[in-house]
């Protein structure tokens, strides 16, 4: 009885833990908008390492140790489960790092594979930042699903830092926004993946030059694809009322909130870590 009682009780516990999210900056919350429209209940922290963005452009020894410093930090807040809503680890640290932590990880572009070689569009566009398109993690990925998809990767290197300082409606944003459409277009994708978390922030800029509807954003599927996994591993908070929120950066917690304000209004200030 005592001992059904503790086990059950156990469970409770690790199933009421928070969820950790993780990204280089501000990016990561495109998912985690969606993430807390569909699980409101779930406790939840996030660490954007804004201090060494863009990670798009670091070593893969460095996106290691980077990703590693922010897992200790994870694992010392007991959480559940990772999100990681950054394309860049997840293309070249998931692998390295996945099998050495007490929680579960959960990597954006694997995550969303499968539901993207589904979609009824035979060229498939992907912008991302240059450590994920020089990876070929998308087109890997989805080609494991489809090999009869052809994906065109192509890296945009200067929009996560428009993002991260606020610029996205700046001359030098629509000029690069302009460029690389230019530059996809040519291969005429039905589709085109949003394939780095800070993208979603030049939805607006970009839309004003190709139409809205051939973007993709993979938050919402990837948010799914954690609720399912989630509910299949009997993991989801028993809370009843909405789940906490705790926020954390490595450089000014400030500009973190500003930049953030575009698509998630940050109400106490967030931590600097
Ligand atoms: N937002 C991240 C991604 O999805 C990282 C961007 C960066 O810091 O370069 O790839």
């Amino acid at each position: 009885m005592w001992r059904g009682l503790t086990i059950i009780s156990k469970t409770v516990n690790s199933k009421n833990k928070p969820i950790g999210f993780f990204d280089s900056g501000v990016g990561g919350l495109t998912v985690f908008s969606e993430f807390r429209k569909l699980m409101p209940n779930e406790d939840c922290v996030y660490f954007g390492d804004t201090k060494n963005m863009p990670y798009g452009e670091k070593s893969k020894e460095q996106l290691i140790n980077f990703s590693k410093r922010a897992f200790e930090f994870f694992e010392k807040k007991n959480v559940k489960a990772v999100v990681m809503a950054c394309n860049t680890t997840s293309a070249t640290v998931y692998d390295v790092l996945k099998n050495d932590y007490p929680f579960k990880l959960y990597p954006i572009i694997q995550s969303v594979s499968k539901i993207l070689a589904q979609l009824p569009a035979s060229k498939i566009g992907v912008f991302a930042t240059p450590a994920t398109i020089k990876s070929k993690a998308y087109s890997i990925n989805i080609n494991k699903f489809d090999k009869s998809k052809e994906i065109i990767e192509i890296a945009c290197p200067e929009w996560v830092k428009l993002v991260e300082e606020g610029k996205e409606n700046s001359p030098e944003a629509f000029r690069s926004i302009k460029e690389k459409l230019d530059e996809m277009m040519r291969y005429n994708p039905e589709k085109i993946v949003l394939g780095c978390t800070h993208y979603p922030y030049l939805l607006k800029q970009l839309s004003q030059v190709a139409g809205k509807d051939i973007f993709i954003n993979p938050a919402k599927y990837f948010v799914e694809y954690i609720k399912s996994d989630l509910e299949s591993l009997d993991m989801i908070s028993t809370a009843s009322e909405k789940g906490s929120e705790a926020f954390y950066t490595s450089a000014s917690p400030e500009n973190f909130r500003v930049a953030a304000g575009l698509f998630y209004a940050i109400k106490d200030l967030p931590q600097k870590l």
